[in-house]
Formats: C-alpha cells, structure tokens, sequence
C-alpha cells in the first residue's frame, strides 16, 4: 500500500469543509461531491451521477459490470457536522494534522475516512474484486437525509442490490470490531415559547411579568425529571426491551461503566434511569436532549430585559419499536399539555428518523466476519448503536441485507472538537474491506 499517497489523498477530502446544515457551505458541499465523483470515476465506473443535485447532491456510482457476480450497495456521506467549538481544536478541523498516528479533522472517522476506506479497499488486492459495485454517497446525512429519502421513495429499484454495506460506526473497544443490530432513530425539534408581545424592561415589569426563558426552563425540567425519566405520555409504551440472551451477551462485552465515565464521557457521574445498565440506557432506551436555548439577551455586558420568546433545540432517540410519527405526536401533546396557560408553546420538527433493526444471520455478516478476523485477528461481535443513519431502514426495505460496521474507535470524538482516526484503523480497514470484497466476490449466497 503507498500510504504516503493515500494519506495525502485522504487529507484533500478532510480539507472540504462540507458542513451540510448551513448554507454558507454549499458550494464546499459541492466540492466534496466533486471529489468522492472523481474517485468513482477513477475507479472505472461506467455511470457517476449527481442525484437530486438541488441541494447537496447525492452521488451515484455504477462499477464495471462483472457478469453473474452479486451486487454490493456501497452507503456513505461525504457530508460533516459544524466544527464548533472551533477553540477547542488543538489544530483547525480543516487543516487535517497528523500527531501521535492519529489524524485530526472534522470527518476523519465521520464519515470520510471512512468513505475512503470503502473506495481505496477496491484497489487494495492484487486483483478487481468480482463484485458489481454500487455506490450511494449522500451529502445530507448529518441533516436528515431529506433528499435521499424522497430519491429512494421515487425510484427504490435504483438502490436494489444483494447486500448493502456501511461503515460509519466504530469498533466497540480497541482491537474489538463490531457489526450493528439495531440504531436508534431520531426526532429533532425546536421548542419555542413566547409569553409577551415584546420584551420588557425588568425593572418595570419584574416581579409581575412573565419571563419566556424562566417558562422555557420549567417547561423543559417537566419533559425530563432528574431521574431520567421522560415525562411524554405513552413514550415508553412500544419500547421493545431486549431479551434476556440479548443483555447477557451485552455482559460480555468489554464495556465497564466505571471506564466509560472515566476516560469517555469524563465527567463527575453518569445520569439517566438508575435501573437500567448504561449499554441499555444508551442502545436500547429513548432519551431526550437539549442541544441548545436561543433567545434573551447574551451579547457581551449586561442589559436588564424580561425575554419575551424563548427557542430549545431538542431532540429525543428512538429506539425499536418507537416510530418517528407516534413521537412527534407524543411530543407536541405533551408540550401543549405540561405549558402553562399563560405562554404559548408552538414545536416546529427539524428532522428525524425511524430506528433500524437489522437480523445479521445472512451469509454475507460471516464474510464480513471472517475478514475482520483474518486482518484484524478477532471477529465481529453482534452490538447496538446508540446513533443513528436516517435511511438505513429505508435501504432495508428491498430485502437485502444491510451490513452496519465501521473501522473507527470509542474514542473518536465524533460531532466534537479534535475528531481524529487512528492511521491505523485506516490501513487495517481499506485491508478488511479489500478482503471483504474478495471474499464476498467468491461466495454462493
Ligand atoms: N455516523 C453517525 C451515526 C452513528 C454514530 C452511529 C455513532 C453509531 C454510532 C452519523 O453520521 C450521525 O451522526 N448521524 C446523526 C443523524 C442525525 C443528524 C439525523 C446522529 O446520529 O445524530
Ligand atoms: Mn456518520
Ligand atoms: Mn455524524
């Protein structure tokens, strides 16, 4: 492998700052299409197209057509989160740096590296995998994969394929791959409560007038009491506990608590439903998140103001059996019912997705299996995610199995500041993913 080239390679793509959610970005956004197209056609693919190029487009690849070989669907997304705090970075997310054999930058695990490693595993043996390639790289992803899911509502024969394979996850430890049976979905909303017909001096009116903020706060502290719990009535009702052979397996994993809080999370305690391990509240629980609280007054200096609107950006992870629709009904009905009514509270929904279930008993997870197992030297242990990839139940809709994985590690820091892979989770997975090819390209199923 010249991975002196490869790496430059890799680190022209991190330098596109793709950020899909603002607009400002659209024409980076383009530019890394441009480039994951030029790879395509690099590779020898007969047909790259801009799909639903209106917004960031997504890009389609048809490999060399080998007769009788069976179709893999390759899914990324060449777009990233924003990199703020950007004071936070060690070196800037877009200037990819390399120290201590991890490479720093916005994307590098999340999911470009990543993509790399899909497209660079093609050329990786000594000769063409027999496979019939397809790719989906989307630039949507982090922003809801609005785009896609309407191109796959239109045309689902497009996507139709044998298996499907993603690698946007990681490892679940060190030395430890893994292939996901489930991921979360996602309900991203905005909260907004307004209590006046404008701001007020507080002075004049304190003591006596409603605050939007102070309402906001409260409104927000009903949703979810400090013991974990969601106050959305019938929210838990569809929530599929896992089994009992499921949450002893999960025993086994090299995952402790005590380490997770130390050295991942790094904060004084963990929180959430005490009776619950800390794999099922992250896997297998729904939760509800503030992201953030717009609104009031927050410049530089002091300014003495009674807040007459308040915005919460929210989210809630779902998990089987929740369904995106239900929720966002539970949602806007528990809003109406726990606001006082003297504000009005109004939801608006951003984005969201269903939660995945994936079975992994077809032939193709012991391919995946045993290449991992002769690269890496262990094989894929069965885990859940607690992220999501909003169309992954879409792409499972045609039948074929969708095959969750990654090459990153727990402690990447995705959507954070000083996101980096470890160079050599690169190397070892443009390896897996050659030999996956290989493998699956020799395999009756
Ligand atoms: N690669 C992640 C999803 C992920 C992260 C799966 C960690 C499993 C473990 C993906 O890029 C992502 O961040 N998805 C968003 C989707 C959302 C914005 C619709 C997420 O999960 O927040
Ligand atoms: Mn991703
Ligand atoms: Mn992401």
């Amino acid at each position: 492998m010249d991975t002196d080239r490869l790496l430059r390679e890799l680190i022209d793509f991190l330098r596109i700052p793709s950020v899909s959610t603002s607009a400002s970005h659209n024409a980076d956004c383009r530019a890394a299409a441009e480039w994951v197209a030029g790879e395509l056609r690099r590779l020898g693919c007969r047909e790259v197209q801009f799909l639903a190029s209106g917004t960031h487009p997504v890009v389609w690849g048809v490999g060399p057509e080998v007769p009788g070989a069976p179709t893999l669907l390759v899914y990324g997304h060449y777009d990233v989160q924003p990199p703020d705090p950007l004071d936070e970075w060690t070196t800037p997310p877009f200037e990819p740096t390399v120290r201590d054999g991890k490479l720093f930058a916005r994307g590098a695990a999340d999911d470009k590296g990543q993509v790399f490693c899909l497209l660079k595993a093609i050329e990786a043996g000594s000769s063409r995998p027999r496979v019939n390639f397809r790719f989906l790289i989307e630039g949507e992803e982090e922003y809801g994969s609005r785009v896609l899911f309407e191109l796959l509502r239109r045309e689902p024969e497009r996507t139709r394929a044998d298996v499907v394979l993603i690698a946007d996850m990681a490892y679940i430890a060190p030395r430890w791959p893994a292939v996901y049976t489930t991921l979360r979905g996602l309900c991203y909303a905005e909260i907004t409560v307004r209590t006046a017909k404008s701001d007020l001096h507080s002075g004049e009116f304190g003591g006596a007038a409603p605050n939007a903020h102070e309402e906001l706060a409260r409104l927000l502290g009903r949703l979810k009491t400090p013991d974990g719990k969601i106050h959305i009535p019938g929210l838990y009702a569809s929530v599929k506990r896992p089994s009992q052979l499921e949450l002893a397996t999960w025993k086994r994993l090299p995952f402790k608590e005590g380490e997770f809080l130390k050295h991942r999370v790094q904060a004084k305690a963990l929180t959430g439903l005490k009776a619950y391990s800390v794999l099922e509240r992250l896997w297998a629980l729904p939760t509800f998140e503030i992201h953030g609280i717009m609104g009031g007054f927050t410049g530089e200096g002091a300014k003495t103001v009674i807040p007459a609107e308040a915005t919460a950006k929210v989210s809630l992870r779902l998990v089987p059996n929740q369904r995106l629709k239900v929720v966002e009904r539970q949602l806007a009905a528990a809003i109406r019912r726990l606001a006082p009514k003297h504000v009005h509270a109004s939801v608006t929904f951003l984005h969201g997705a269903d939660p995945a279930t994936v079975k992994v008993t077809h032939p193709a997870f012991k391919v995946l299996d045993q290449a991992f197992r002769e690269v890496v030297g262990r094989g894929t242990v069965p885990a859940r995610a607690g992220g999501s990839i909003p169309v992954v139940p879409a792409l499972g809709r045609g039948g074929a199995p969708v095959i969750l994985t990654g090459i990153g590690l727990p402690d990447d820091r995705l959507h954070a500041p000083n996101e980096k892979l470890d160079v050599k989770q690169l190397w070892d997975g443009i390896r897996v993913f050659g030999r996956f090819y290989e493998l699956l390209g020799a395999a009756r199923m």
